[in-house]
């Protein structure tokens, strides 16, 4: 993961230099003071460490590793700053960027309606949605019609306990880490899981040797955005480094790397 991780900043600042030599109309790379390295302005990035494969710790390197951080380290370079991370969970960066706490948020957020009274959110840059997951050899539970009355885990401050809570009549189990409602399931404690699409696929074919399986159809459909505080300039900054590099094919290797295909509509 580490290579990979290096091979996609190493991708990204080629292709930046690339274009600052090659494009008459750039007009990031000689805004003010960004041109020296060693001045740029520091943001901080709060993200997680547990939501696959979007922010992770490799356990071989130790490092916070996926899309999202190969994802905010290109766009950082393409806006001219430099960041630093900070990991903590879920709810919190979601409370932590509505306060000002942070100047960036990226963690596989939905931008939702409710959120974006407190929050200022990029345009989309991936497109998810919720999926229910169960325990291997499970046959009573076939979609979320079946889960009344059922225990349902998922993660604490998601749009998943929010869905549960609005569309079902589940027992809800909401965990700070959503390994603990894998973990449940797996040890038949809770009947099922109900999480975004692309985590319960990486963690049932990655890390559970699919012994947690999806059932049903795509439920909602969910947009991931970068996460700002009201009214920060930074916000647009970012916003046009995202267009920058979905037009120059940066995004769409990040993307590859982590998905193992080209995102489609780019
Ligand atoms: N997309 C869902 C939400 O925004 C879940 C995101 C969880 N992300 C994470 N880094 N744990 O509520």
């Amino acid at each position: 993961m580490k290579r990979k991780f290096l091979m996609a900043l190493f991708f990204s600042l080629v292709i930046g230099v690339l274009a600052a030599c090659g494009g008459s109309d750039d007009d990031t790379a000689d805004d003010g003071d960004a041109t020296e390295s060693d001045d740029k302005e520091v943001l901080t990035v709060a993200t997680d460490n547990g939501y696959v494969p979007f922010e992770f710790i490799d356990e071989e390197s130790g490092d916070l590793v996926g899309f999202d951080i190969d994802l905010i380290t290109a766009l950082a370079d393409e806006a001219g700053y430099e960041i630093e991370f900070e990991t903590l969970e879920f709810d919190g960066i979601v409370a932590g960027i509505g306060s000002g706490r942070f100047d960036i948020g990226i963690a596989g957020m939905t931008i939702t309606e409710e959120r974006k009274e407190e929050i200022d959110f990029t345009q989309p840059y991936y497109e998810a949605g919720l999926i229910l997951a169960v325990k291997d050899g499970t046959d009573d539970i076939e979609s979320i019609d079946d889960v009344d009355g059922k225990t349902v885990a998922t993660r604490t401050g998601s749009t998943s306990q929010q869905y549960l809570e609005d569309e079902t009549d589940a027992d809800i189990e909401a965990f700070p880490a959503i390994i603990e409602a894998y973990q449940n399931v797996l040890a038949g404690r809770a009947d099922a899981v109900l999480y975004d699409l692309p985590n319960v696929q990486y963690y049932s074919e990655k890390d559970a040797d699919g012994e947690i399986v999806t059932v049903g159809d795509k439920l909602t459909g969910e947009d991931y955005g970068i996460a700002f505080p009201k009214g920060s300039e930074h916000r647009d900054e970012f916003d046009e480094a995202l267009t920058t590099i979905k037009d120059n094919g940066t995004f769409d290797d990040i993307y590859e790397e982590w998905f193992g295909e080209r995102p489609e509509g780019n």
